[in-house]
This record gives structure tokens, sequence and C-alpha cells, in this order.
């Protein structure tokens, strides 16, 4: 018992006073040792970490999404997204001459929220107002970020994220649950229901994407913060 809660004891003091991730140091360059360094980060990154202003993501609160695309307005409110902390890292691709990085991961995800849907899906007239469930089973997304070296008012040296660009594909599978689609007309609901969810891969290659750029600023704002409050030196292997 004493040497696991010595263990715990430490590290929680480690951590408080270096106000760093309790995960390996590597070199930037190395993805045999990022991958599973950016693995272990994951559930505590997405547990929020109060001290380096990174928000709890898991679960999420979304921002609000409107958009008018291919004939369909969209809103989404009041959204929440889950699943990011089982988040499984694929690849860290960091180059430091071109001040870019890239990170490959999977997950399964859910986004439950309020919507309200006019104009036409695909073929398909619709119209609601009400709650929705999304269920997605495999996203595979990419990060690609842009940065800049800036010195801190301590004069270290911190990695500035500033442009985000994204990419993913929903692989396995999206589920749909809207309530009150065509104000309550059963027949139609089950019909868009079977639609949608027979034509998932569709939707969420046409639709998806500003409801996951939604997340990723999310993401992509916290880990801004997380590098303002991490010196280099602080976290990555000399
Ligand atoms: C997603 O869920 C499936 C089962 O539905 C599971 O086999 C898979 O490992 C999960 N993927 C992740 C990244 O958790």
């Amino acid at each position: 018992m004493l040497p696991i809660v010595t263990y715990l004891v430490l590290c929680l003091f480690c951590v408080v006073r270096a106000g760093v991730l309790p995960v390996d140091k590597c070199k930037l360059t190395d993805p045999a040792c990022m991958v599973p360094a950016f693995q272990k980060a994951v559930p505590l990154f997405m547990a929020g970490l109060p001290d380096m202003d990174v928000d709890v993501m898991d679960v999420m609160k979304m921002d609000d999404v409107k958009f008018d695309l291919s004939g369909l307005q969209f809103s989404l409110s009041e959204a929440h997204l889950k699943g990011l902390k089982t988040s499984v890292i694929d690849n860290v691709k960091w180059s430091e001459k071109k001040k870019k990085f890239e990170v490959d991961f999977h997950v399964n995800t859910s986004i439950k929220g309020h919507y309200t849907a006019g104009g036409r899906i695909l073929i398909l007239p619709i119209t609601g107002d009400g709650q929705i469930t999304l269920k997605l089973k495999n996203v595979a997304v990419k990060f690609i970020v842009d940065y800049d070296l800036e010195k801190n008012d301590d004069g270290d040296e911190i990695i500035v994220p500033k442009k985000l660009d994204f990419q993913f594909e929903v692989k396995d599978g999206a589920h749909f649950t809207m309530t009150n689609l065509f104000n309550g007309n059963k027949e139609l609901s089950d019909t868009m229901h079977t639609f949608l969810n027979e034509n998932w891969k569709q939707i969420a290659g046409e639709f998806g994407r500003p409801i996951m750029g939604s997340a990723a600023n999310t993401l992509f704002k916290n880990v801004v913060n997380f590098f303002k409050k991490s010196p280099i030196k602080d976290i990555v292997a000399a």
C-alpha cells in the first residue's frame, strides 16, 4: 500500500509543481515516443487541466452551429459531445523546420443537443425542431497545426499554434435520432430516420464538417492555452 500512496503523492506533487502532464518527454520528431506520450495525455487532457486553462472536453460543451448547405438549413445548440477521452492516437508527425504538426486519431463519439432543420436533406424535404442524438462510430480525424515559436514573460520559448486545418471521415457508421420531426408526424419521421440511417455515409460527408469544425475549434483553443502555459523546456526532451 505504502509505495502506491507514495507514488500518488509524489506524482501529484510533480504535476502540480511543474504544471505539466505526467507523460514522457519526447523529441518532437520521434513518433515512436510521441504517439504513446500523446495517448497517455489524452484522458488527462480531455478531463480538463484548470491550471493550464484547459477546459473539460469529455463531456465537451459545444459552441452553437448554424449552417445553410446544399439546401439544408440546420442549427445545433446546447450540444454536448462525448467520448474524446477514448480517442486512439494513430500518428504524430512533427516538423520543426516547417513549424507544423499533424495528429491522426480515431474515436467513437456521440453528440446530443437541440436542433432545428428546414429545407431538404439530399433529396428529401425536412422540417423539425427538437432533440438530436448523433452516434458516430470510428471517426478518423487528422489535425494539422501550423505554429510559431515565441517567448513568454519569463523568456522561455513556447509553441503558439496559429492555424488549424482538419480532415475527418466517419468510417463505421452514423446513427441519427431526432425528436419532433415534421411536427411529430410519426410516419414521416420514421421515413426520415430510415433515410438518414441508410444514407449516413453521404450525409456525414455532406453536412458533418460544420459540426466537426465546432468541436475541432474548441479542441484547438484548448491546445493553444495548453502550450501557452507549457514552456518547451518543460514538455520536450532536450
Ligand atoms: C468503437 O466501438 C467499437 C464497438 O462498437 C469498438 O470495437 C472499437 O474498439 C471502438 N473504438 C474506439 C477507438 O474506442
